[in-house]
């Protein structure tokens, strides 16, 4: 009788421990940081979340926000050596991506999790044709001879909507446009069929009416294959017919979460607010013109202290400036669903804004002042000096002890001089 080889570690599967429900993906307390020579970036601060098969979920925020580099972190792709997991798991189809070696997480992205960024070009190798480029995905991660290989390439091609597919295999990527090349990256992530796409502002760089075919196409595969979809974008309006649910980021927080239709419905963050009234919104006749969300985002090289908005929000209370809040439901109940369409609406606020606010884009209550920082956070900016943290002196020095001397309707309710007014 022969014994059975044992099969060596580097090629034995990824022990896997798969959830009874129907989750995917589980990002429980992420924290990424990268070290530099000006200090630790804190990009990712504890974000959390979890992902059905078949879902699709947008993450969005401005600029910064950490939404790349959360997908980077599940991907394991953080640029080395200086950004690092620093804590939290990332457990996908029941394996926990963290702690797995570097040849099992190569063979699962691609294979398993597929991710499709801004820009085509830095994915797709500009010395290859597309038949070479595509012909080769497919064979390394499924056995197939070239001629199979270069069936399904056309077979891709024809899916996402690409005219002559047989000749343009022919083609290097500089001879496609935008709009088609984002098609060829669509196509060759679905080449390898994988359980999750990640999208990083796939159509950021396309015009308006390519944008929504691609994007279009985009959901509708997914949707046929059952494929989850992670949907980056700094464009609320982007994600509204393309996902189930939201996720609101803001200097490396998760600050609201809910359903589409909810969050549409019913923001409840006053960076959500703010968020809202800065896009045009097709389903609502607006009188107002639109309104950007005055400041910028914290330099997150400041670790976190108090509600990083707090700066830039018109309902900040004292405590804001020195206790950041948790992501809780909004109807206070303990009782969180964190997938699907019963998912539970949570923000991270001391002070949200009332329905008739979210709707005005600024307090309404009789009297309210958004407050001034306390003492000890200016005397921390004083000392820390104007040429570290500028922006927020301003905005000190601008509120003066009183506060905002009025709360212009925009979520930041910091004064906006008559001229800035668009
Ligand atoms: N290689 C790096 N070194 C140092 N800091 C970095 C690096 N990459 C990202 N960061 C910082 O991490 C934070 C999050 O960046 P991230 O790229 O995730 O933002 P984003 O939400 O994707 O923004 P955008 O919409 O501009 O793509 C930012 O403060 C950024 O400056
Ligand atoms: S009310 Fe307070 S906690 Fe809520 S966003 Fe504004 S500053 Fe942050
Ligand atoms: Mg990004």
């Amino acid at each position: 009788m022969t014994a059975t080889a044992p099969v060596p570690a580097a090629v034995a599967a990824p022990a896997r421990r798969r959830p009874p429900d129907n989750r995917l993906l589980s990002v429980e307390d992420l924290v990424v940081r990268f070290r530099t020579h000006e200090g630790a970036v804190h990009a990712v601060n504890g974000v959390s979340f979890e992902l059905e098969r078949g879902e699709a979920l947008g993450l969005v925020g401005e600029s910064g926000c950490g939404k790349s580099v959360t997908n980077l972190a599940i991907m394991r792709l953080l640029p080395k050596p200086a950004g690092r997991i620093e804590g939290g798991r990332v457990v996908f189809d029941g394996i926990d991506l963290v702690t797995l070696s570097e040849a099992d997480m190569r063979d699962l992205r691609g294979k398993e999790i597929a991710m499709i960024f801004q820009d085509p070009m830095t994915s797709l190798n500009p010395v290859l044709t597309i038949e070479e480029q595509m012909v080769e995905t497919i064979r390394a991660h499924r056995k197939a001879s070239r001629a199979e290989a270069r069936k399904r390439a056309i077979e891709l091609l024809v899916m996402v909507g690409i005219p002559r597919p047989e000749t343009r295999l022919k083609s290097y990527p500089h001879q496609f446009s935008g709009g088609m090349r984002q098609r060829v990256m669509i196509a060759m992530a679905l080449a390898l069929e994988p359980k999750l796409m990640i999208a990083d502002e796939p159509t950021t760089a396309l015009d308006v009416t390519i944008q929504a075919q691609v994007l279009e196409l985009l959901r509708d595969l997914a949707e046929d294959r059952d494929t989850s979809l992670i949907l980056i974008t700094h464009d609320l309006g982007v994600v509204a017919g393309m996902t189930q649910r939201i996720s609101v980021m803001y200097a490396g927080y998760i600050v609201e979460t809910a359903t589409t239709a909810e969050l549409f419905e019913n923001p409840s963050h006053p960076y959500t607010v703010g968020l809202l009234h800065s896009i045009p919104r097709l389903d609502e006749e607006r009188a107002e013109a639109l309104l950007p969300i005055e400041g910028t985002p914290p330099d997150q090289r400041r670790a976190p202290r108090g509600c990083p908005f707090a700066p830039r929000c018109a309902w900040r209370l004292e405590e804001c400036w020195t206790d950041n809040p948790p992501l809780a439901p909004i109807d206070g109940s303990g009782r969180v669903i964190t997938t699907g369409p019963d998912a539970t609406h949570r923000i991270a606020c001391h002070n949200p804004p009332t329905a008739e606010e979210a709707i005005a884009g600024r307090p309404l209550r009789e009297g309210f002042v958004a407050a001034p920082p306390p003492d000890a956070v200016i005397q921390e900016l004083v000392t820390r000096g104007a040429e570290e943290e500028p922006a927020l002196l301003d905005e000190v020095v601008l509120m003066g002890p009183e506060g905002p001397e009025s709360t212009a309707p925009s979520a930041g309710g910091l004064p906006i001089e008559p001229d800035d007014k668009p």
